[in-house]
């Protein structure tokens, strides 16, 4: 995880760092740090444990006035967040400075290797051998007569290549003042270009408001950058050329506007999300279209087995798109955790369809799955929200959500906008398969209606947080539901522990008696959804029996219910194929309303990160 920025230009290069880290906070928070160089050519360096803002009311900061310098937000791996872990690292010289995001596997024996020459460490970090290797080479260059900015380049090229693992790194040297080397493998990292000026980042949200014009580069993709200029070379210190790309997003979605967190503003935003995902890509009069999608009905009959694979709120997203897939198009699905698929060795062979679903497209074990399902001759979809990300280099296809950043670290805009994705593909198949065209046709008016009905469910805004504001001390809570109400269960139950720190279980209803229900006594509160109208009886008697044993209950539900439950949240009926995208909603504000009553940072819950690279 981490975030890192850079700025190479005319300006005070601290704000534009401080800024860019703010905005990349929600990729880890338990350190930060920057380094400039300064009119001495010395590099200066101001890190400590804490957050940006804390970073930033440091006294010292202010005596940073290079105009060229980098930053780097922190989610602590090797090491304990401390004021000596913090990035950025400095060689043993002080003649390099290193931010990263990854993680260097190979990293003791590389530490081993420079002991045995005589450096020294200061820090547990992985990153510390980073300026040291940089360092290293630099003294040791097997060629000589090279000069000026490509001495540094090689260094750092030589120096990379004994690295194992992931990385996204910009180094800083006092010998070259005026240039920085940028270089990335299984981390991300984006250029933007300026006039005069160039700014480096994590992720395109973070600088958009001082650029529009980005490189995206690849792995083992190396640039070096000036005020005036940046040149790309691989790594064998060849200059290669790169495309620009404009980028149409407009930087105010990446701002508050007026909420109070991004997570409220993201929920809100779900109508206008789902609105933008579903584009053109099902017109009235015509089969769907999906943009850059070819797979024959030959294709899709040959298949034998889709699998979905992702993690956290987006393999919620996949678990309920089986149900759509299986429905529509008559072909098994499997759904599973990126990171148990890719040590698993699946049967997956050229009959196998997988599909990727990440909203960042980074997450590193979802891309190592994919990578894994790719070396086993299987086609590749990856459902990603952000253009350019690693998995969209990596997957066969791309479908893009276009939901717009997502700021928040708990997902909520990206989940329904997946699952209306995968809704689409999954009418898309049975389309060119050429079966079940009247529920195909059902379906697409159903999720047509979906931003409107999703601005009824947002009116239960208040009442939400009112059984939010009676419940937000406990310490239990159990999410239950029926198929697809399940799916939602367990994504409602995920969101609520990540932002309020409640313990909580999501179960298939009818398993409650299983176990679970021996955690039940009085007073606890099951959160129950209940959307399928041929599962309503059997649903409501699960219910009855946590009622009968002291829980409070807050029902989530399209039926008309005559049960004295404690709270009842109404939601539209639709297709029961889509209904999380309904009934997902309450759970997220209720989620919401607890961690704010108990005073929490939503946006940015301890330990997480939204944009998992490590393993
Ligand atoms: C982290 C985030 C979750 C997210 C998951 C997958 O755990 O906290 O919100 O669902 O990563 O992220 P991805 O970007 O691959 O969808």
């Amino acid at each position: 995880m981490c975030g890192i920025v850079g700025y190479v230009g005319k300006k005070e290069a601290k704000p534009v760092l401080i800024n860019g880290l703010l905005r990349l906070e929600y990729r880890g928070y338990d350190s930060a740090g920057i380094a400039t160089i300064e009119d001495n050519h010395l590099i200066k360096v101001i890190k400590d444990k804490g957050r940006v803002n804390q970073l930033n009311e440091n006294a010292e900061i202010n005596s940073l006035t290079g105009t060229i310098g980098i930053g780097h937000t922190r989610w602590a791996t090797h090491g304990k967040p401390s004021g000596v872990n913090s990035h950025p690292h400095l060689d043993n010289s002080r003649c390099f400075a290193v931010v990263h995001n990854g993680i260097i596997e190979n990293y003791a024996e590389l530490k081993e290797f420079l002991i045995s020459k005589n450096y020294t460490f200061l820090s547990e970090t992985d990153t510390e051998v980073i300026p040291n290797l940089i360092n290293y080479y630099y003294e040791n260059s097997s060629n000589s007569s090279l000069e000026g900015n490509e001495k540094f380049l090689k260094a750092v090229i030589d120096a990379t290549k004994r690295l194992k693992g992931s990385y996204a790194i910009e180094v800083l040297s006092s010998l070259y003042p005026d240039c920085m080397i940028v270089v990335r493998k299984d981390s991300p990292l984006v250029i933007g270009k300026g006039e005069n000026e160039n700014y480096i980042s994590s992720d395109i949200p973070a600088i958009l408001s001082f650029t529009k014009d980005f490189y995206l580069l690849n792995d083992r993709e190396f640039a070096l950058i000036t005020r005036n200029d940046i040149v790309f070379y691989n790594e064998n210190a060849e200059k290669i050329q790169k495309e620009i790309k404009n980028i149409t997003w407009d930087a105010g979605a990446a701002e508050k506007d007026g909420y109070d967190d991004f997570m409220l503003k993201e929920i809100y935003e779900q109508p206008k999300s789902i609105r933008e995902t579903i584009g053109s890509r099902l017109p009235k009069d015509s089969i769907s279209v999906i943009e850059d999608l070819a797979l024959s009905k030959e294709y899709l009959e040959s298949i034998k087995k889709i699998f979905i694979v992702a993690c956290g709120t987006a393999m919620h997203a996949g678990l309920t798109a089986k149900g759509i897939i299986e429905n529509l198009c008559e072909i098994p699905v499997e759904v599973e955790a990126a990171s148990e698929f890719r040590y698993r060795n699946p049967i997956v062979n050229s009959r196998t369809l997988c599909i990727y679903i990440s909203q960042s497209g980074e997450t590193a074990d979802t891309i190592a799955a994919l990578k894994l399902a790719k070396s086993k001759d299987a086609k590749t979809i990856a459902i990603t929200n952000v253009i350019g990300s690693s998995i969209s280099r990596e997957a066969d296809y791309t479908l893009y959500t276009h939901a717009g950043p997502e700021i928040a670290v708990a997902s909520t805009k990206a989940y329904t906008s997946q699952i209306v994705l995968l809704a689409i593909l999954a009418i898309n198949f049975a389309e060119t398969l050429d079966i079940n065209n009247s529920k195909v046709r059902e379906l697409k008016k159903e999720i047509l209606l979906l931003p409107g009905k999703i601005e009824e469910v947002l009116k239960n805004e208040q009442e939400i947080k009112e059984f939010a504001n009676r419940i937000y001390k406990e310490k239990d809570v159990f999410f239950i539901g029926r198929g697809v109400d399940y799916t939602v269960a367990l994504e409602g139950s995920l969101k609520l522990k990540e932002i309020s720190y409640i313990h909580s279980e999501a179960y298939p209803s009818g398993e409650l008696k299983h176990g679970p229900i021996a955690l039940i006594e009085n007073g606890i509160t099951v959160i129950s959804i209940l959307t399928n109208p041929l599962l309503v009886e059997k649903s409501i008697s699960n219910i009855q029996e946590v009622v009968t044993r002291g829980a409070k209950t807050f029902v989530v539900t399209n039926q008309e219910l005559n049960h004295n439950f404690d709270k009842v949240i109404k939601i539209p009926e639709t297709s029961p194929l889509i209904s999380p995208i309904l009934s997902v909603i309450p759970l997220q504000l209720l989620a919401y309303f607890i961690s704010k009553a108990k005073g929490l940072d939503v946006d940015k819950p301890r330990n997480l990160a939204k944009s998992v690279t490590v393993e």
